[in-house]
């Protein structure tokens, strides 16, 4: 299939069709309005692929989901979390030479500089997380002003490193600053997991031993995380970054995104609803027909996708993981059981059936995030976390495309016809 017939009242023309890898069909209109003056409409980008990607590949359909080709379920637990950043970044799995070297580059960045601390001093200490986080990361280009240029290839590796290193400092800093606890600096001895959660869990007035256990669970978190092609967040760093903003701009605009509670957001409201079941009496019919009632504006939270209409893969991994991590740590949490519950009464519902809705990444992270010891409301900063190195992948993807051009959609304007001015004595 070559090219695509269009007919517009009396007009046919033809447009090229892209074909990807995998046999996914697009018709390129990038020159529809050229040839006819007429534009696409499409609500949410459901239907347009802005981007020709070699980063992720994910079919909704048949629940798959790839990682510069590599199945998601071969790599989740069998690469570090830097092994994946450093094939999202550079589009190969690293010899163990690029490694040792990526990873000490990322630990001799680790280290914030000093008068970052006085910009969480301006914030109050209930302010969210993830807000400080977009705050400090794109405060990242006034401390780090030295390699900023967005058409420098070193210096957009250099900011890419400062900022996989730094998230971790940032948001175990913006931690303790909550809980007015004296902000815990990285050490270089630690893996990248064990230095964040040595920075988020220890004191300076005791030693801490990082749980492997955590570490590893963590680790394989971060990596199911770590890209998911043209998500809105992913979307919005590409978008910022069209216009030549720098990566930390561009990065902090997709964290706001991602706060969205239809989005990243949703890994928090996953087990304040799970709780709120549980408080309920464990009545999960009740909040099942919620969600149906069209009146109630209450979805089901961690259900549903706008890409996979079947199992999310990387819900099935978590989900297996969240009973094996709870055992390990000892912990028996009814929230898991509540969670298995309520996704066994949905599956088996019509409503949920016809419209292909199923668990998705969020559905059970957060039981393992819980066990791990981390409060709610950062949950989703672990989100931004891990895919952190997928929105950079991303940016770079778009920033090194000679085709890419500033992102500037179209409208169709259905406001009022021209109109006369009348003067204030008049109306
Ligand atoms: C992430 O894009 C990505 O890749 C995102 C992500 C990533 O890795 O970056 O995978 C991460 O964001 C996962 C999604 C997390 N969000 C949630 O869990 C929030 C709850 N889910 C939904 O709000 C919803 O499913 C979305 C936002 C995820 C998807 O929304 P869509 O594609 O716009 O779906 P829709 O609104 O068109 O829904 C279709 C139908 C509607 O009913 P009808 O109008 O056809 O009668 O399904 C219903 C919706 O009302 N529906 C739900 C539902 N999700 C959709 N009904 C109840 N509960 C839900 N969760």
């Amino acid at each position: 299939m070559d090219e695509a017939v269009l007919k517009i009242g009396d007009r046919e023309i033809s447009l090229p069709v892209i074909v990807g890898t995998e046999g996914e069909v697009a018709i390129d209109t990038n020159k529809l309005r050229g040839q006819t003056g007429i534009v696409t409409h499409d609500k949410g980008f459901a239907n347009t692929a802005e981007a020709l990607s070699s980063v992720t590949f994910l079919d909704g359909e048949k629940g798959i989901l790839r990682y510069r080709g590599y199945p998601i379920e071969q790599i989740a637990d069998s690469a570090s979390f830097l092994e994946v950043s450093y094939l999202c970044l550079y589009g190969e799995l690293p010899t163990s030479a690029q490694y040792e070297e990526f990873v000490d580059d990322i630990n001799h960045h680790t280290l914030v500089r000093e008068d970052m601390k006085h910009l969480y001093e301006a914030f109050p200490t209930d302010a969210h997380p993830m807000q400080m986080l977009a705050s400090a990361v794109s405060a990242l280009a006034t401390f780090y002003p030295d390699a900023l240029d967005p058409t420098d290839e070193k210096a957009i590796d250099i900011s890419a490193k400062r900022l996989i290193a730094k998230m971790i400092t940032l948001v175990a800093w913006g931690y303790k600053y909550g809980l007015s606890q004296p902000f815990q600096y990285p050490r270089n001895d630690l893996d990248y997991t064990s230095n964040f959660l040595h920075m988020m869990f220890s004191y300076p007035t005791e030693g801490y031993q990082v749980d492997p256990v955590i570490s590893k669970a963590l680790d394989v978190l971060l990596n199911l995380h770590a890209d998911h092609e043209q998500n809105c967040s992913t979307s919005t760093v590409r978008m910022v970054g069209s216009s030549q903003a720098n990566l930390f701009s561009s990065v902090a605009s997709g964290i706001h995104a991602l706060s969205g509670p239809l989005h990243g957001g949703a890994n928090q409201q996953v087990v304040v609803m799970l709780d709120e079941i549980i408080k309920g009496g464990g009545d999960v019919e009740q909040f099942i027909a919620k969600a149906k009632d069209k009146d109630d504006p209450f979805r089901l939270m961690g259900f549903g996708h706008r890409v996979y209409k079947n199992f999310d893969p990387r819900a099935r991994i978590i989900k297996s993981y969240a009973g094996d991590v709870l055992d390990k740590l000892g912990k028996d949490d009814p929230m898991l059981d509540v969670a298995k519950q309520l996704e066994e009464v949905a599956l088996s519902d019509e409503y949920f059936a016809e419209r292909k809705l199923y668990p998705n990444v969020d559905f059970y992270s957060g039981i393992i995030y819980k066990a791990m010891g981390f409060p709610v409301d950062l949950f989703t900063v672990l989100f931004a976390i891990g895919r952190l190195p997928g929105w950079i992948a991303q940016w770079k993807e778009m920033r090194f495309d000679p085709t890419t051009r500033i992102g500037r959609p179209r409208q169709i304007y259905v406001g009022e016809a021209e109109r006369k001015f009348i003067s204030m004595d008049q109306r």
